[in-house]
C-alpha cells in the first residue's frame, strides 16, 4: 500500500518523515514546484542508513506517480501569514484544490483522500464536489489536531498526563471550533470537578487561537509538527483498521441536523476511511455551537 502526499511543504515533508520513521507505508511526495519534492525525498533517503527506514520514498512533480495510492493526503496550498484568518486563503487554495483533485480523479480515482489544506472544512467539501467519490472516502484533518492542542493545554494546567485526559474538539477548524467541555475527563473526573470555570474558558480560548499564535511567532509558514502528527494518527488508523474515534471533517448528510457541508464530527476510522459518523447526544449549548460552526462554513461555500 502506498501513501501519496500532495504538497512537499512543511506539513507534507514532516508527514513523509513520520510515515517512514514508523514504517507505515511507501511514500510518494508530489509538488508542482520543480525539484522540491525530489529534493526532500533524496534528503529522506540519505537518512535511511542511520534511521533504518524500511519503506521507500520518491519525490516528483509528475502526478502519474500517484496511481494506485491507497491514501492521498492533500497538503498543497498557501499557509496563513501573521494576522490572516484561515478563510483569507479561500480563493487561492480553492483553485489549487480543484487542480489537485482533477489529477487524483485521473490517476488514482479509488483512493481515500485526506484533506489538510486550509480553510479545512471548505476545502474538504470542495474536494468532495470535485471528485464525487463515496463520502466515506474523503475526510479532513483538523479535529484531531485541535483535540491534541486542547489536551496539551489541559495537561500542562492540571498535571495529568495526556493519556489520562479524554476530550474531543468538534466543529470547523477555525474560530468557531467547539471543544466539548461536556465530554472532557481529567483522570476520569469531569473537568468541572478539577478546574475552575474561568480556567476552562481560558484554555478553550487558547485552543481556538493556538494555530494563529504559532503563525504569529513563526512569521512565515504555519505549524507543522502537530498537524503532521494529527495526519499520521488518521493514516495509522486507516492502515491498521483501528476503528479509532478521531474528530475529522466529514461530508454531512443530516447528522447532527447538518447537511451539504463538511464539518468536524467524531468519526470512527478504519480501512474504508470513515466507517461511521458518531452522533453523540450533546448538551444544547454545544449542539448549537456545532450547528453555528457548520452554518458559518456553509455561508462561505454558498458564496463560492
Ligand atoms: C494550524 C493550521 C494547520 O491550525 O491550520 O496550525
Amino acid at each position: 500500500m502506498k501513501i501519496s502526499i500532495i504538497g512537499a511543504g512543511n506539513v507534507g515533508s514532516a508527514l513523509a518523515e513520520r510515515i517512514l520513521a514508523r514504517n507505515l507505508a511507501d511514500v510518494v511526495l508530489v509538488d508542482v514546484a520543480d525539484g522540491l519534492a525530489k529534493g526532500k525525498a533524496l534528503d529522506l533517503l540519505d537518512a535511511t542508513p542511520i534511521m533504518g527506514y524500511k519503506k521507500t520514498v520518491i519525490g516528483t512533480s509528475d502526478y502519474k506517480e500517484i496511481s494506485a495510492s491507497g491514501i492521498i493526503v492533500v497538503t498543497a496550498g498557501f499557509p496563513r501569514k501573521p494576522g490572516m484568518s484561515r478563510d483569507d486563503l479561500i480563493q487561492k487554495n480553492a483553485n489549487i484544490i480543484k487542480t489537485v483533485l482533477k489529477n487524483i480523479k485521473e490517476f488514482s480515482p479509488e483512493t481515500i483522500i485526506l484533506v489538510v489544506t486550509n480553510p479545512l472544512d471548505i476545502m474538504t467539501y470542495l474536494a468532495y464536489k470535485e471528485i464525487k467519490c463515496a463520502k466515506h472516502k474523503i475526510l479532513g484533518m483538523a479535529g484531531g489536531l485541535d483535540t491534541s492542542r486542547f489536551k496539551a493545554l489541559l495537561s500542562q494546567e492540571s498535571g495529568f498526563s495526556p493519556d489520562k485526559i479524554e476530550t474531543f474538539v468538534l466543529g470547523s477548524h477555525g474560530d468557531t471550533m467547539v471543544p466539548l467541555v461536556s465530554k472532557t475527563l481529567l483522570g476520569g473526573k469531569p473537568i468541572a470537578e478539577v478546574l475552575a470555570k474561568e480556567k476552562i474558558a481560558e484554555l478553550v480560548g487558547k485552543t481556538k487561537k493556538r494555530g494563529g499564535e504559532i503563525v504569529g511567532l513563526l512569521k512565515s509558514g504555519s505549524a507543522y509538527f502537530s498537524p503532521s502528527a494529527a495526519c499520521f494518527e488518521i493514516l495509522s488508523a486507516i492502515m491498521h483498521d483501528e476503528k479509532k474515534i478521531i474528530p475529522c471533517s466529514a461530508i454531512m448528510e443530516g447528522e447532527y441536523g447538518i447537511k451539504d457541508s463538511a464539518i468536524g464530527v467524531p468519526v470512527r476510522i478504519g480501512k474504508e476511511g470513515i466507517s461511521e459518523i458518531i452522533e453523540w447526544e450533546l448538551p444544547g449549548n454545544e449542539l448549537d455551537a456545532l450547528k453555528a460552526s457548520a452554518s458559518a462554513v456553509k455561508n462561505v461555500l454558498n458564496k463560492l
